[in-house]
């Protein structure tokens, strides 16, 4: 187990490369599991969830291999088993999203019911929703939803839960439609980059699906979809966390391969705070201010504030000149970086599902703790602008998310090394 030691107070400067998005190659290699043929991804980061995958895959008798070009190459070979084990499905939440299309292509399916998170609680009845609407039978049994279908049929089905739309819900049941007889109308589905593009690769594979990144999906079933090859798109947040190392350190940073036209929600927060992000080729660059205005943000489903970039923001308004209020409304109870921010001098006041945040003048460096990926992310963040030495402990949270973000952020500058613990 690593942790990262971190020498803060240096001007970030340079240029990094965003790389491809985990939360849409993860249900991408999972829909690899649809085709007749093998698919070539490219773009797909080096990350623990991308092995985490990879296992299940090749558990479920998918052969999972890189090419010399780094591309990401699926075949299925074996279909003989269903069964996605505990073992592999509480270490990542998204392995849930190979029921759908085992379901659609092999008529059954048996995945462990993920377990509790650190973020909150995550149900996932409404995926059931929809796959019972397309005429799965399914029981749980002994933690393990079993479900099966010798066909599934097209129907209407409306997605929205108490949060408004769910990600990998709406994947796992557009990826069981795309087989079905007849067609299928998902309303309320989200309208995340990452689920319209997983429904590119999709279509590309032979798929007819209408509508993606709005919330009403179309889906016209076919009798079978062959491989294909695909570019996973840019990770809206690995850039944005880099956009807030860039204005917390008052720095200078041109991001490539980050796609702007993803982040317009949080490109219009960093401006209100302060932070000068400009479109450049094929990229963005991103300088701050010297001063930080506060401000009020709620998460929302896209395109609105994305929940994952609420720890970072966080960070961002520890050191804004005032009072800002950041309201979770996805997992009300995804705070866990608070208490660890005010081990480094922040001044947090938590009042239900808002954090209550009073600027301070600096952060000071600590020994602190890591306890899921994007909480580490904003630990990370503290510990490169506080005064002093920070010590970022379990950094395998942030390397499930994040491809070597230490060797990203030296060239930049950052003070920043991985020890082993
Ligand atoms: C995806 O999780 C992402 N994960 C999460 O990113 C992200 O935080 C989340 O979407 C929201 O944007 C991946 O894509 C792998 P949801 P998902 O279903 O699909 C409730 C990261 O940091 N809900 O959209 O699991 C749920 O409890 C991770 O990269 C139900 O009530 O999230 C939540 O409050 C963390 N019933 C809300 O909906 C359901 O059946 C949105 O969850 C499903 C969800």
């Amino acid at each position: 187990m690593d942790r990262f030691i971190i020498k803060g107070g240096r001007r970030l400067k340079g240029h990094v490369d965003i790389s491809g998005a985990k939360n849409a190659a993860l249900p991408i290699m999972a829909g690899a599991l649809l085709a007749g043929g093998p698919s070539l991804v490219l773009r797909v980061p080096r990350l623990a969830d991308i092995n985490h995958m990879s296992q299940l895959l090749s558990e479920l008798g998918v052969d999972v291999s890189r090419t010399d070009s780094d591309a990401l190459r699926l075949e299925v070979k074996d279909e003989s088993s269903s069964h996605a084990r505990y073992d592999l499905v509480r270490k990542m939440r998204a392995s849930v999203c190979v029921l759908g299309p085992m379901l659609a292509k092999r008529g059954e399916a048996r995945v462990a019911m993920p377990g509790g998170c650190a973020i909150g609680s995550r149900p996932i009845d409404l995926h059931l929703r929809g796959l019972r609407a397309l005429g799965a039978q399914i029981e749980l049994e002994g933690g393990d939803v079993v479900a099966k279908a010798k066909k599934l049929t097209g129907a209407s089905i409306f997605l929205g839960g108490p949060f408004g739309s769910t990600v990998l819900g709406t994947a796992n049941v557009m990826m069981a439609a795309v087989l079905a007889k007849g067609t299928t109308v998902i309303e309320s589905a989200a309208c995340e980059p990452e689920v319209a593009d997983l429904a590119a690769y999709l279509n590309s594979m032979g798929a007819k699906i209408r509508g993606a990144g709005t919330p009403r999906l179309t889906i016209e079933g076919v009798s079978e979809l062959r491989g294909a090859q695909h570019e996973v798109i840019p990770d809206r947040i690995e850039a944005g966390t880099f956009m807030v190392a860039a204005a917390l350190t008052n720095g200078e940073v041109k991001l490539s391969h980050c796609c702007l036209d993803h982040m317009l929600a949080v490109t219009d927060k960093l401006h209100e705070i302060g932070v000068i992000v400009e479109q450049a080729d094929g990229g963005a660059v991103v300088a701050s201010a010297r001063h930080l205005e506060p401000t009020d943000v709620s998460t929302q489903p896209y395109p609105g504030f994305p929940t994952d970039l609420q720890a970072q923001l966080t960070t961002l308004l520890c050191l804004a000149d005032g009072n800002s209020a950041i309201t979770e409304k996805i997992f009300p109870d995804r705070f866990m970086h608070v208490a660890e921010l005010m081990r480094m001098g922040a001044d947090i006041r938590k009042e239900g599902p808002t954090a209550i945040v009073t600027g301070v003048k600096r952060l000071v460096g600590a020994p602190v703790m890591a306890s899921d990926l994007r909480a580490s992310a904003s630990l990370v963040l503290a510990g490169l602008v506080a005064r002093g030495e920070t010590a970022v402990h379990r950094v395998y949270h942030i390397d499930r998310g994040y491809e070597q973000i230490e060797k990203k952020l030296q060239p930049l500058g950052a003070g920043i090394e991985r020890l082993a613990e």
